[in-house]
């Protein structure tokens, strides 16, 4: 399958279940006190390292993207359909919303506070997602954090039909281990992972990761290298 096809796959079945799909998972937060607890702690560690833009890359509907605004983050939504990009907007018309893949940010190098990828980099065949996490390292600031969620398995399953529509979509399942080397492999060395058994309705475990891009040094420990070269050099 090319990048096209996947890419153009995924958009047309979100852009035929949107609504749907923000019907039936529009209230979900509620039941994940899980969740919610890394979503809190991630937008803390976001804040106490300055703040500054987020995106929540794959926002669907919106709601994880206003779930972030509540805990103080300045996010805004990217999505591949335009159906949940329209959905999103009418949803949170104080929040920002825009079309993109996060395979080709339109975002300039280097100036976001944070990333989120909740539950979107499923659609990704596994071969591209050094490209996504690549992506996910260019537009973050030194410092700057990534939060991935997904189900936890080995296996994809292909929807044909969804909600009652006609879709060819691809959930893919992963292993926190191979997600944590890819995105270290991409310069973002994971700080932290929640694995969480299956409640509810749910098929499989879920997991997330919080990764770091490494910030820069101190200005101070430039001072301090230059001092312990000095002192160095007049012990000798
Ligand atoms: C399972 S939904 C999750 C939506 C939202 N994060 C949430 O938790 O409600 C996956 C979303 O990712 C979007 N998506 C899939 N592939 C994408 C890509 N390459 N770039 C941007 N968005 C993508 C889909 O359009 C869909 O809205």
């Amino acid at each position: 399958m090319t990048e096209a096809d996947f890419l153009n796959s995924t958009r047309a079945s979100y852009n035929a279940m949107a609504i749907d799909y923000d019907e039936r998972f529009r209230d979900e937060l509620a039941a994940q006190t899980l969740e919610r607890a890394v979503f809190a702690g991630f937008a803390e560690l976001v804040r106490n390292a300055g703040g500054g833009p987020v995106a929540d890359v794959g926002s669907g509907p919106g709601r994880v993207t206003a779930h972030l605004h509540g805990l103080g983050l300045s996010v805004y939504g990217i999505d591949l359909s335009p159906r949940m990009v329209e959905l999103a907007r009418r949803e949170h018309p104080g929040l920002r919303f825009e079309e993109g893949s996060m395979l080709a940010l339109d975002i300039p190098d280097g100036t976001l506070a944070a990333v989120v990828a909740w539950y979107s980099t499923i659609h990704v065949p596994q071969e591209r997602l050094p490209d996504v996490f690549a992506e996910f390292h260019r537009v973050l600031a030194p410092g700057g954090y990534a939060l991935v969620g997904f189900q936890v398995g080995d296996e994809q399953r292909v929807y044909t039909e969804a909600f009652g529509h006609e879709v060819s979509l691809t959930f893919r399942r992963w292993q926190p281990d191979r997600i944590a080397e890819l995105l270290a492999g991409a310069g973002l060395p994971v700080r932290a992972r929640t694995f969480r058994e299956p409640e509810r309705w749910e098929p499989t475990p879920q997991a997330s990761l919080i990764a770091r891009k490494p910030p820069l040094p101190p200005a101070d420990d430039q001072t301090a290298d230059d001092q312990t070269a000095g002192d160095q050099a007049a012990e000798s």
